[in-house]
């Protein structure tokens, strides 16, 4: 929400700025309220009551390695929600253009097209994240940066996601996983992916650790 300009130049700056904060609150917690609703709806799917924090997400976009930011190839996310971890990937630096974000729920999906013009939003099922982007001549990507609640999913789903991940991921180029448990979000027997974890957010509702999972070379 923005203030209407006839409002905007008959107030003092100091009034607009308070206001313009309150608009913004606004706005953060219609996302919340959204958010939130989905989880009612399908909280297996949402695997959160909250979005992600902005320490969550800064901590999320920093495991973008520097190779992957000056590549070409796209930046994958999945999961996109009400848009936490896209603000904090593009406030990374990364440009619009090259940030393509995949949700299944299409009034999410609906919502991140409309709140971040200029990058492509997919909606649709992670699992086929590889022919998503073999329909648009994609077949390698820069990096992954997911919010999918993984540790939810059935072992075979969760597997589909991870080789279709690694299907476009090149050797060395991560996969960024958030998980609230101790236990790593890919359980290590399952794929032959070197796993580490890289962060620990306690201003996150719940406190969050960040992985990284990268491809055996
Ligand atoms: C824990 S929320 C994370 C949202 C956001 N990234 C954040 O951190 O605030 C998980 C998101 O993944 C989406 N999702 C769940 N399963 C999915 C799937 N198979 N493919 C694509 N998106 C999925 C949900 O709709 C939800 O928006």
């Amino acid at each position: 929400m923005t203030l209407k300009p006839t409002l905007k130049s008959s107030l003092s700056p100091i009034r607009r700025d308070r206001l313009q904060a309150a608009a913004s609150r606004l706005k953060r917690g219609n996302s919340a309220t959204l958010f939130f609703l989905q989880w009612l709806r399908a909280p297996g799917r949402m695997g959160a009551v909250v979005p992600s924090s902005r320490r969550l997400a800064d901590a999320m976009a920093r495991q973008i390695p520097p190779e992957a930011r000056q590549d070409s190839a796209p930046v994958i996310e999945l999961g996109g929600g009400t848009g936490s971890i896209t603000r904090g990937i593009l406030d990374a630096g990364i440009p619009s253009h090259r940030l393509i974000v995949l949700e299944r729920d299409p009034r999410l999906a609906d919502l991140l097209s409309q709140r971040f013009p200029g990058i492509t939003v997919l909606c649709g099922d992670a699992q086929n994240l590889q022919t998503l982007l073999a329909e648009r001549d994609i077949t390698r990507v820069a990096a992954v940066v997911s919010g999918l609640p993984l540790l939810l999913f059935p072992e075979q789903a969760r597997c589909r996601v991870v080789d279709a991940c690694f299907g476009v991921l090149p050797v060395g180029r991560p996969l960024i996983q958030f998980t609230y448990g101790f236990a790593a979000p890919l359980p290590p027997h399952e794929h032959l992916l070197h796993a580490r974890r890289v962060a620990r957010v306690f201003r996150n509702v719940p406190p969050a650790f960040v992985w990284t999972f990268k491809k055996a070379g």
